[in-house]
Parts: C-alpha cells; structure tokens; sequence
C-alpha cells in the first residue's frame, strides 16, 4: 500500500490572512480617519453627496487619472446635471462628453443605469446597496463606493490600491486576488469599525468638502492612501499613518509586495490607416453598430497580422502611390495597437466610398475613435 503524500508545506491561499483583532481593526480605523482629516485632497465630487455626482465620479475614475477625470466631471455635470439629462441625452452628446477618456461601455451603462433609475425608482437613485449593485455597469466596489459616500453605508471598497494597502498591511506573501474574500472581509470591517466611531474622531471638514460620513471617509482615505503614500513602487512609509501596524514595514519588504501571480501578455496589433484627401478634406467613416467603439468616426483602416503594409496597398490605392505621414500608438486593456498612417491625394472626390469628407475642424467636432483622435491632434499641428 503506498504511504500518504506528506502535507504541502506551501500555504493555502485562504490561510493567507489571518483576521485582524477587533482592537487592532479599530486602531487602524481611527489613524486613517486622523491622517484623511489633514490630507484629503480638495476634489470637486467631494464637494457633493449627490449619488448620481458621485456614481459619475467612480465611472470615469475606474481605468483614469484623478487629474484626467476632473475637467471630464465638471463638464459632464454641466451639461448633464441629472439623472433625468441623462436617460434623454442622445448618444452622440454622450460619446462627445466622454471622448478621450477611453473604455466607452462605462458611458453606455451610465445611461442605461440612468434609465433604470427613471424606469424603476421614480428617476430618484436607490439608497439600498443591493439596488445599487444591480444598476447596469455597477459591481461590488462601485457599489460599495456609492453607498458609502452617498448615503455613509458600512459597505467595503477594495480595488487595487485598496488591495495592496491591506496586502502590505498584512504582509501578504499570495497574490491578493487569490485571497480577495479574505480582504474583501478586512475592508467590511474597517467601514464597519469606523461607521461606529464617533463622527468627532474624523476632525474638522476641510475646505468645503462635505461627507456623508465616517464610512464614506474611511473607504475614501483607503483609496487615497493607496494613490498618495501606499504607492506601488516607491511607497512614503515615512508619512504612512498606518506605518506603526504595518507588517510588510515591519519585515522591509513594503516595497516588494503585493506579489503578483503571472503578468498578462500583451497581445500587439498592427493596423493601417488611409489619408485619404482631396484639397482640405479628408475621407472618414463611422464604425458601425455592434463593434467595438460604434458611433465613433475614423480614418479608413485594416489591420495586418504579419506587420506589413499590404503588397496591393490601402483600398485601391497601390503602395507605390502612398506617402507614409506618421504612426500612433495605443494601448487599451491587452492590446498594444500600432497605427501606421498613409497618404494619398485625389483631384476629385471619389463617390460609393461609404464614409464622408470632412475638414480637420469639423472632424474635431465628431466623436473620433482614440488612436485616430491622435493623428488627428499631429495632422492639426502639421498643417499636412
Ligand atoms: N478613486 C476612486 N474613487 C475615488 C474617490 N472618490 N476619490 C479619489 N480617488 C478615487
């Protein structure tokens, strides 16, 4: 009879965190309190407890730059103030109010979200966390982050900033979505903690910015802390307020954690554009229904998959007749795309194309799909 295989001395994922004392948990809450009193940034959907403000914000900040947002936020909400502006706006508004800031299923389940506020809660946004979640485009830290900020509901946050916080709080040696139940339990407790602390032990509002209270200010200083100090490479465990409990200072391996199980590869894509132009217009067309970035206008283009211009050129033209005006880049979740532009000019405009002919300046009034949007910019410049 074979002997039984010796027990893995490698831990099990679960076994990875080990839970938090009550007191320990509410020492932690207390300091992040403390520290986002002094040091949250003055950010304008701080100034509001509006949900549908604050549900835009958490949108257009998944995937993008606080910096970015900013400008993004303010004029959507100027242009679309509620709700209701939104579950009538036309598609097109909508795609010109979003342009630049990229992965464009986000604005199409806002006004789907929207439209199910207006269709199924009287164009007033849900408080109830579970009616929240089940908004289209809303998952459970968007959720989380919604509840909490609106309406100071204990519902955790964990994306990954908040990840590698916990991870290097905890001095995590797995990969922090192999225990994400795990920290996803932290979180709930760290709200939870502070939603029972006295709302005094946040300090003084700062600069006109307004909280809903200490469960929305614990998941927002989570969030700023991972931005600000918790950084991925060179994190400032000298002005960290959790530098005290922080195991992975403790051990000096802050800087080396959250571990990472696998990068993902990234696939690369080549593709070739037509400038087509006859006198100041350019030929340009609209991706269709049902593909990626629909409704967004373009410059006529093919991918290659060796790489190389095709032998027989660009629709119709034949590469001897084609001048090789510039290249873009673009990078958007695994895909490295490369976009290699050329020219060629027609006397007359030529018809049964299936785009339309369009200046530089009216083009920049279309929504124009990303990677174009930048030759676009270099064609502006140049005056080509
Ligand atoms: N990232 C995600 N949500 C945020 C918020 N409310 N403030 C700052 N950064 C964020």
């Amino acid at each position: 009879m074979s002997r039984a295989s010796p027990p893995s001395r490698r831990p099990s994922p679960a076994a990875a965190v080990t839970p938090p004392p009550a007191p320990r948990v509410r020492a932690w809450a207390r300091a992040l309190l403390a520290w986002f009193a002094v040091a949250a940034r003055d950010l304008p959907w701080r100034h509001t407890l509006d949900p549908y403000s604050v549900h835009l914000s958490e949108i257009m900040l998944q995937q993008t730059q606080v910096k970015t947002v900013i400008p993004y936020w303010e004029r959507w909400l100027q242009s679309l103030p509620t709700v209701g502006h939104l579950a009538g706006a036309p598609p097109d508004r909508l795609i010109k109010l979003w342009e630049g800031l990229g992965y464009y299923t986000r604005v199409r389940n806002l006004q789907r979200a929207a439209c199910v506020i207006q269709a199924e809660h009287g164009g007033v946004f849900p408080q109830a966390y579970e009616a929240i979640l089940a908004l289209p485009g809303i998952g459970r830290y968007t959720a989380g982050a919604i509840a909490s900020i609106a309406f100071n509901k204990p519902y955790p946050v964990l994306d990954g900033n908040v990840s590698r916080v916990l991870a290097r709080l905890l001095a995590l040696r797995v990969d922090p979505r192999t225990v994400s139940e795990e920290l996803w339990t932290v979180a709930a407790r760290l709200v939870a903690t502070a939603g029972r602390l006295p709302a005094g032990a946040a300090g003084r509002e700062q600069k006109g910015m307004v909280f809903s209270g200490n469960c929305s200010r614990l998941n927002q200083s989570l969030m700023e802390l991972g931005a600000l100090v918790c950084t991925p490479h060179h994190p400032q465990c000298g002005v960290c307020p959790l530098a005290g409990s922080c195991a992975a200072r403790a051990l000096g391996c802050a800087a080396e954690l959250p571990v990472r199980d696998r990068k993902t590869t990234l696939t690369r894509r080549f593709f070739f554009g037509l400038l087509l132009v006859c006198e100041d217009k350019y030929w340009v067309r609209e991706r269709p229904a049902g593909q990626v970035n629909a409704g967004f206008w373009e410059f006529p283009n093919i991918e290659a998959l060796d790489g190389e211009l095709p032998t027989n050129g660009l629709f119709g033209f034949p590469a001897r007749e084609l001048d090789r005006v510039g290249q873009v880049r673009h990078s958007i979740t695994r895909y490295q795309n490369t976009v290699t532009f050329y020219r060629a000019a027609v006397s007359q405009v030529v018809p049964g194309l299936g785009g339309r002919w369009c200046t530089l300046s009216e083009l920049s009034q279309l929504p124009v799909a990303t990677a174009h949007r930048k030759m676009l910019a270099q064609l502006r410049e140049s005056g080509i």
